[in-house]
């Protein structure tokens, strides 16, 4: 009995270290994928409205609306090692208040498994566009940037900035229509 339980001590040791060194091996045989796609980002609308924000305060405040094309195949990023795919697109752009400023306009989980080559049409943003004042009207400076995190199995969680940024330009007229 003695001898059994070491054996089976001694057994299961083993195949603990075995598992530990098979993962490592995972993560170390995929940490030099630099994990880059290209992403074709095309506005197909940009306007801007000046509305109560009522979240933080209530002055009026620039309301971005941004529709977009979205072309990216990121086939590429997926290896063995990879378990999902967290996109995200940011819009980055400079106003009198801060040097930068960055929000999230829009994400999507890609599961393994799921298609990877992307060629979304007339995108809405899932996520409200505000500036913290009157910083969009007629900035022709915002940046759109594809990112995304890779979730991998095993390792460390990269996270990268796709190519292919694109340059979008506000109205210097306010929309005041409600349909958008
Ligand atoms: C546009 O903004 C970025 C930062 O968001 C800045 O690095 C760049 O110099 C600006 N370009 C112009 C033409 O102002």
């Amino acid at each position: 009995m003695h001898t059994f339980l070491t054996r089976l001590n001694t057994i299961s040791t083993f195949f603990m270290t075995v598992l530990a060194v098979c993962t490592s091996l995972c993560f170390l045989s995929t940490v030099t994928n630099p994990y880059m796609a290209k992403a074709d980002i095309v506005p197909v609308k940009v306007v801007v409205k000046n509305l109560n924000d009522y979240a933080t305060s209530s002055e009026r405040t620039d309301l971005g609306i941004v529709q977009f094309d979205l072309k990216a195949d990121v086939q590429d990023l997926f290896n063995w090692n990879v378990k999902q795919l967290f996109l995200y697109l940011t819009a980055e752009y400079q106003t009198e208040n801060n040097a930068v400023n960055q929000v999230v306009l829009w994400d999507k989980i890609i599961q393994r498994g799921e298609n990877t080559k992307l060629d979304l049409k007339n995108v809405n943003m899932k996520y409200y566009f505000w500036d913290d004042g009157k910083g969009l009207r007629g900035n022709e400076n915002v940046t759109l940037t594809l990112s995304w995190n890779v979730i991998p199995n095993a390792g460390t969680l990269p996270r990268i900035t796709g190519m292919g940024a694109k340059v979008i330009k506000f109205p210097s007229d306010y929309t005041t229509t409600r349909a958008i």
